[in-house]
């Protein structure tokens, strides 16, 4: 059978920075995030006796060699729990650029894991597709449950999965992506991680994020936007300061980024509710509520050296679709 999912990528507004477990992808600490709804990737499986060996296709873009081998051990995972042992044939498309953050693998390897199991004939729930697809991409079981997501970081397999603390109609936040360089990131995320240790930070960083993540997990429940964007602000700043004084540094920002987080601080000093986030990479997630949306909207045309802007509100998780790209 064929079968075609739609996963959008989410923006952590606690911030996934470390494992400890690399094999599973257990992370050190609970996460989470609001899914998005203009940046997403959509993906056709179809797992037949004609193939000889997986085929791996991206619309509008080349994989490298590596991320083939990762789709290809996906594909593994999903054929050995279902006991099937057909190739697949798979292709991709994603609705923004591959190197925005860390954006594509997350609702890649979640539009992977939905597609595959419907493609398989495998039924899963959605906690067990939590699961299955942050093997893939720890951040990729973020992107399956609707709206707003806490993956729990776990101590074993089964025990690290995510589910949604509020469906996406609940809030209208808006998340303005402003992408300053859509390049591929220069360190992965998982090759960024393996040094996490080294930063003398990172004691810190992890002794301070039960309380944080109850601070938003309130904020998120009280709708309380000033208190939602100073706890994320404030945890992108600390991951950022782990990732930076780890050994070898990771410096995923620019000089454009710094413009754009000093414009974001400029704005809110002048009464406008606005705060920033930043993945693995030098692009900016600029958060607002949709009642400031037309000052915003002026606002973020002011900006320089941007070379795109993706608008999100908050959107369900991944879905099934009828549509396929074969
Ligand atoms: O799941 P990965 O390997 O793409 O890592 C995600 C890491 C960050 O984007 C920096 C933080 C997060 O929680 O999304």
């Amino acid at each position: 059978m064929k079968a075609t999912a739609i996963a959008p990528a989410n923006i952590a507004f606690i911030k996934y920075w470390g494992k400890s477990n690399n094999e599973l992808r257990l992370p050190l600490n609970d996460s989470i995030s609001m899914n998005l709804s203009g940046a997403y990737t959509t993906t056709t499986i179809e797992f037949s006796p004609t193939v000889s060996r997986d085929e791996v296709k991206l619309l509008d873009g080349e994989f490298s060699e590596k991320e083939i081998a990762r789709v290809v051990a996906g594909l593994d995972r999903i054929r050995a729990l279902a006991g099937v042992h057909l190739s697949a044939r798979v292709v991709t498309q994603n609705s923004f650029p591959k190197g925005a953050g860390s954006a594509a693998s997350a609702s890649g390897f979640a539009a992977l894991t939905m597609a595959g199991f419907a493609a398989i004939g495998k039924t899963l729930s959605e906690k067990e597709l939590t699961v299955v697809a942050r093997l893939g991409s720890g951040s990729a079981c973020r992107s399956i449950p609707d709206g707003f997501v806490l993956w729990k970081s776990g101590d074993m397999s089964d025990h690290s999965y995510a589910y949604s603390l509020h469906p996406s109609s609940c809030w209208d936040i808006r998340d303005a992506l402003v992408i300053v360089d859509s390049r591929m990131k220069k360190i992965s995320t998982t090759d960024g991680m393996e040094s996490v240790v080294t930063s003398p930070h990172l004691a810190k960083r992890l002794a301070a994020l039960p309380q944080r993540v109850d601070r938003c997990i309130a904020a998120l429940r009280d709708k309380n936007f000033s208190m939602l964007g100073s706890v994320v602000e404030e945890d992108c700043l600390d991951m950022h300061k782990v990732m930076q004084t780890q050994s070898p540094p990771c410096v995923y920002w620019n000089a454009a980024t710094q413009k754009i987080m000093d414009a974001v601080i400029s704005w809110r000093m002048s009464g406008l509710p606005v705060y920033f986030t930043i993945d693995a990479g030098p692009n900016v997630h600029v958060l607002y509520e949709a009642i400031h949306e037309k000052e915003m909207a002026k606002k973020l045309l002011t900006l320089t050296d941007v070379e795109k802007i993706i608008y999100n509100k908050a959107t369900d998780g991944a879905k099934l679709v009828d549509q396929h790209l074969f």
